[in-house]
């Protein structure tokens, strides 16, 4: 088992209030990913989680029990940083199994458990190498080895894929998800990616200045996101905000249309008027940065080529039952 449940979590340092009350069901065996921008407080809760610091408010359960004044070796939880954390003149080997050595379980016991480990992360052939001699995507992966021998309730991730190249992180990332349905163990997740976010969880937690601003899953964030925030937080290229008259035709202080709800079109005389300012061709989308004169800078998004350029006149359409309203306060208005 594998729950873990937030009440009323707070931190702060010294004087400084990091995170502001805290409150989160994560169900056993699923995959959250903590999502926000640098210096939001993602890190810090994951830490509170693990233990490795103390909470100044607030109740954190593991499996029903109020784990704040537990250690961390005995909340059952295992941590991947982003910095492997390898031991460098030990093998492969005696990295995955060097917690279980410590714990002092038995050499062939031991050695069941990392081969079993290895295997699930292709590591077999590399079971004798020192960590210098393998790619940093190999090197995370026996950073994951040594958090499964340990069979935890659950993993902490903290951004475990930052330090690899692109096409490394979109591979690793499948396989980090895969593992996981595989293994069916609880994931906590932490990134500033918002598309490692959309494509690896069960269910964003998107954190801004220490406050949960919503939980759900990808599809709920992306389709009703509950704030100005995570409308312009998810998404890519983000959501075009429009305030104004426009917006108090709707009834709304702002309205938000995401690029990929504009219709273009070419000589229309209705929609949002504008000149290209920027075209992008990239094959498989045509990304069209707009001036709209009063309406701003607008980004419209078309699957596949569309052939227009720099100064040519568009207008765009937005999709009316894609329109997002919200308040004054920046919260999102349904009817
Ligand atoms: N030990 C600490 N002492 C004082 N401030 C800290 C400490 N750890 C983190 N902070 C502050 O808490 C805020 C959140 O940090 P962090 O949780 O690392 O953010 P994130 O992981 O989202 O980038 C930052 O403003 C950071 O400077
Ligand atoms: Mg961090």
């Amino acid at each position: 088992m594998g729950q873990i449940t937030l009440q009323g979590v707070q931190k702060s340092f010294g004087p400084v209030h990091i995170i502001k009350g805290a409150d989160l069901d994560i169900a056993d065996g699923s995959f959250v990913v903590f999502v926000g921008p640098s210096g939001c407080g993602k890190t810090t809760l994951l830490r509170l989680i693990a233990g490795l610091e103390d909470v100044t408010g607030g109740a954190i359960l593991i499996d029903g029990k109020n784990v704040v004044d537990t250690p961390p070796a005995k909340r059952g939880l295992s941590m991947v940083f982003q910095s492997y954390a390898l031991y460098p003149h030990m093998s492969v080997r005696g990295n995955i199994g060097f917690g279980l050595k410590m714990a002092g379980l038995p050499k062939d016991e031991i050695n069941r458990k990392v081969e079993a480990a290895a295997a699930t992360l292709n590591l077999t052939p590399y079971l004798d190498r020192k960590p210098r001699e393998l790619s940093g995507g190999q090197r995370q992966r026996v950073a994951i080895g040594r958090a499964i021998v340990r069979e935890p309730k659950g993993f902490l991730f903290d951004e475990p894929l930052s330090n690899l190249d692109a096409a490394l992180r979109v591979q690793m990332r499948i396989e980090v998800t895969r593992l996981q349905k595989q293994l069916g163990t609880t994931a906590i997740y932490v990134t500033h990616d918002q598309v490692e976010a959309m494509t690896m969880a069960d269910k964003i937690v998107v954190l801004n200045a220490g406050k949960i601003e919503q939980y759900g899953s990808p599809l709920e964030l992306y389709e009703r996101p509950a704030n100005l925030f995570v409308a312009g937080f998810i998404g890519s290229p983000k959501m075009n905000f429009v305030t104004g008259e426009l917006a108090q035709q709707q009834g709304a202080t702002t309205i938000g249309v995401r690029p990929e709800h504009l219709k273009i079109e070419r000589d229309g005389a209705g929609g949002w008027q504008g000149t290209i300012s920027v075209a992008e061709h990239l094959g498989s989308d045509t990304f069209l940065y707009v001036d709209a004169g009063p309406l701003g800078m607008l980004t419209a998004r078309y699957i596949g080529e569309l052939s227009l350029h720099a100064g040519d006149r568009v207008s765009l359409v937005p999709d009316p039952a894609r329109i997002h309203r919200f308040d004054t306060s920046g919260n999102a208005i349904r009817n």
